[in-house]
Parts: structure tokens; sequence; C-alpha cells
């Protein structure tokens, strides 16, 4: 592709025909009715009730009130002519406390789903934890304590023996740095904890759980169907060529992606970075890498950013994803986030070239703008199709740089409970007017559903 050109010429040429577009959300972010059909309370319920936590004291009880509502939202995910639709299944609906008992309501509900998804020829992909740990299970430790691995895998086969003849893709975890770095050292996140040794143990059993509901899941589902995990991937690039930038690009690298790339991959976590955090390792029990790097069928790689480093800033490591140096005349959202489609370009160049992966997904991608809307129909949004535009066109080019990219998920489908910033950061290529609940598309959203037609229509012409 040339000029940075999303033509359909230059479409077929980098996307091949069975590639798959599709777009992304969250079970916390919007289902709301968090109170409803027997489901327990999550670890997001408790951390998004106590002050202080989230802007606004916003929680996820309405969101975008998407579990009475699914229907439309179906009606518009085909409206935008995806190929595949990735949410994320509660645990907390399933089994309440947990483990032990199945509340039939939750199973029902994905059941639905799922099957107006397929009714109007969507893949769907479901994310099996995406963050709403069932507050039981984290009253007894949560992923801190190993048996809470068990548990996940247990969950893993309920839902799979349900709707595994029905699910194109499996993603056992989203960006477990996240939960593991965010959510307990950090405390930006549920659980909220505050204990860098936690995080590398909770990492830990995350990855464990990961690998221990690989083949639990492999039993219940169809043919050809895939099972990946979803990792959050920061490029790392030096500031300058000082030893002690290199050092510290190095040290940010292991920790913001070797972590879990190499336990996956490469059967091993990378050396020293437990005595470079300062902690000591996670109690790693024999079997448990290979258990671990148990083959899987793809990578999900979530990516947003990069990250530039300047050594000697700061203290590597643990305060890494904070060196972010700002870059001149570069472009930020509101996040905060540099908008750098190279990024994303040369990490799913590295993941070909270094880990040899199988498969990649970009499970996603996006960009938060201040959107408002006054009642047009379709609500303006530039700045976000000229990033996605922007990286997808980077993708094409990681693509026919030998990465093997098999679909490209926007986050999001639809405005959103963005974490600790609660509604105040929108993501959506679809507008959530909160009070009224009403939908309206973006043009990016529009202009996303013209690049799926012109790559469609391509591929038919094939
Ligand atoms: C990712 C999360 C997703 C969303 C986006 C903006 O880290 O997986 O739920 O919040 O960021």
């Amino acid at each position: 592709m040339t000029n940075n050109d999303l033509s359909s010429t230059n479409l077929a040429a980098a996307f091949p025909p069975s590639f798959i577009w599709g777009t992304a959300t969250a079970a916390y972010q919007v289902e709301g009715a968090t109170r409803e059909d027997g489901r327990g309370t999550s670890i997001w319920d408790t951390y998004a009730a106590t002050p202080g936590n989230v802007s606004h004291g916003d929680t996820g009880d309405i969101a975008d009130d998407h579990y009475h509502r699914y229907k439309e939202d179906v009606e518009l995910i085909a409206h935008l002519g995806v190929d595949a639709y990735r949410f994320s299944i509660a645990w907390p609906r399933i089994l309440p406390q947990g483990r032990g008992s199945i509340n039939a309501a939750g199973l029902d509900f994905y059941e639905r789903l799922v099957d107006a998804l397929l009714a109007k020829n969507i893949k769907p992909f479901a994310t099996l934890y995406h963050w709403d740990l069932p507050q039981a299970l984290q009253d007894e430790g949560g992923w801190a304590a190993r048996e809470t691995a068990y548990a996940f895998a247990d969950y893993a086969e309920i839902v799979a023996k349900r709707l595994g003849d029905r699910i194109a893709g499996w993603i056992t975890h989203n960006e477990p740095w996240v939960v593991s770095y965010l959510g307990n050292a950090e405390g930006v996140m549920a659980p909220g904890i505050k204990n860098l040794q936690t995080a590398v143990d909770v990492a830990h059993h995350l990855l464990l759980s990961h690998g221990l509901a690989v083949p639990r899941l492999r039993a219940h589902i169809a043919p050809g169907t895939q099972v990946g995990i979803t990792l959050n991937l920061t490029p790392v690039y030096p500031e300058d060529e000082r030893p002690e930038t290199l050092r510290d690009t190095a040290l940010a690298d292991s920790f913001n992606n070797r972590w879990f790339v190499e336990p996956l991959f490469r059967t091993s976590y990378p050396e020293q970075l437990f005595a470079n955090l300062g902690v000591n390792p996670p109690p790693i029990q024999a079997d448990d890498l290979t258990t671990i790097s148990t083959p899987i069928d793809f990578l999900g790689v979530n990516n947003y950013f990069r990250s530039i480093v300047r050594g000697q800033e700061q203290q590597p490591l643990a305060h890494a994803y904070k060196t972010v140096q700002p870059v001149p005349g570069a472009c930020y959202t509101e996040t905060g986030w540099e908008v750098s489609p190279k990024g994303i370009r040369d990490l799913l160049v590295r993941l070909h070239h270094d880990y040899h992966v199988p498969s990649l997904y970009v499970t996603e991608n996006g960009a938060a703008f201040k959107d408002e809307w006054h009642g047009e129909e379709v609500l303006s949004d530039p700045r976000r199709v000229a990033f996605l535009q922007e990286y997808i066109y980077a993708v094409g080019e990681a693509i026919q740089q030998g990465a093997p990219v098999h679909g490209y998920f926007v986050w999001s489908l639809m405005d959103n409970f963005e974490w600790s910033q609660g509604y105040s950061k929108r993501f959506g290529i679809v507008y959530i007017d909160y009070p009224t609940q009403k939908r309206i598309i973006k043009e990016s959203g529009q202009w996303y559903a013209g690049l799926l037609k012109a790559h469609h229509t391509g591929r038919r012409a094939e």
C-alpha cells in the first residue's frame, strides 16, 4: 500500500479475503443489570462503589443497558457489516459465588446473545475474563490464591459445554498485565491492592489459569474454533542512544511485554525480571510453565500507544509505563495516549519474528476523543476516523511484512464505562446518550462500515 491509502485495491492487497473485521466490548463496561437474574457481585461492583475510585463516582450498574438492549445492539453490529463481535462473559453471572452452583439465567443470556449474532452471520468471539472476578473469590484471596486458577478452569469448561458449538474464538484472559499490575500494584483498577509482590503472584496465577483452561475448552468446542489469550503490549523505543537509555528501554520491554509473552511462548519468565522489580519470584510449581505454554491457536493483541524511554529519568521497570516521554508535534487522544500507528506495525512484526506466534488478532485498538452530540443523525468524529485509518493501514503493513494477522477489532462498538475514568472517556464508534440510552452512529462507525463493505466487495470479486 502506498500513501497511507485504504482504497479498495490496496485493501485487497494487504488484507487477505478471510481477514476478520470486528468490534469489541466487555461485560462490565456495557451490560448494566448488575443485580439482575441472579448475577453475583464482582470486584468491579465493589471497587466502583468505593468513593474516590472512579471519576464522578460512576459505576457499571446501568452502563449501556446492553443486558436489556442486546437485540438492538446486535442489529447495530449487523448494520456496521462486521464479520465478528468480541464480547466478554461475566463470571459472576454464570457462577455468582465464583464456583459451585451455576446460575442458569446467566448462561441463558449469553446463549441468547450468541444466537442473535449467529442469526446475523456474525462470528462470536468470547473473552472469559475481562476483569470482573466474583467478589466471593476475591474474599478468598483473589488471583493471589492458586485455587482461583483452578476455579477459572472449571468456569471456562462450564461455559464451553454450553456455547462451545457456537463460539468462533475463545479468549481466556484480557490484558493480564493490567489485572496484575494496575489492579494489584498500583491499585488504580479493581481490586485496588497496592503490593508489587501480590501483582507478580497474581500474574503467575492468571497465566496458570489460562494454561489450565485451554484443554478444558478444547474438550468441548467445535473443530476449527480457536483458543487464545489477549495481552496489552506496548512497543518501547529509546529516546536517545545513551547506554542508560538502552538499558532502561530493555527493562521497560521486559516489564511491559516479555513478562507475559515469554512464559506463553518460551516457557520462561524473562531473566532478572523479578530481581529487577525487587520482589521474589511468584510461587512457581513444577510443570506450571509447561501448562502456561500449552500451544494456543492465536495471540490477541491490544495496542493503543507506544512508549518512549529516557534512561535514568526515573527508576525503570515498576515505573516503566510512566516513563512515556512526550513527543513534540505528536497527536494525543483524550486518554493522553500518543497516536503512534507505526508502533502497532513494529509490534506485530516483532511477535512474528521473535516469538513465531501461530496467528495474531488485533483484539482491541481505538481512541477516546471528546464527542458532543447535538441531536444530529450522525455524529462527526474526524479525529477517530483518522486514527482508525492510520492504525489499520499500519496493520496492513505488518501483514505485508509477514505478520500472520488474521483479524482486527475496533475498541469499542459503543461508548461505555471506561474503568476508573467512568463515562468520561468515549471510545465508541457509536455514541451513547446516557440519559436516554439512545445509540447514535458516529462518522467513524460509518467509515468503518464503508471500509468493510469495500473489502467484502473485493472479496467477492476474487
Ligand atoms: C483496554 C481494555 C478495554 C478498554 C480499553 C480502552 O485496556 O481492555 O476494556 O478499557 O483499554
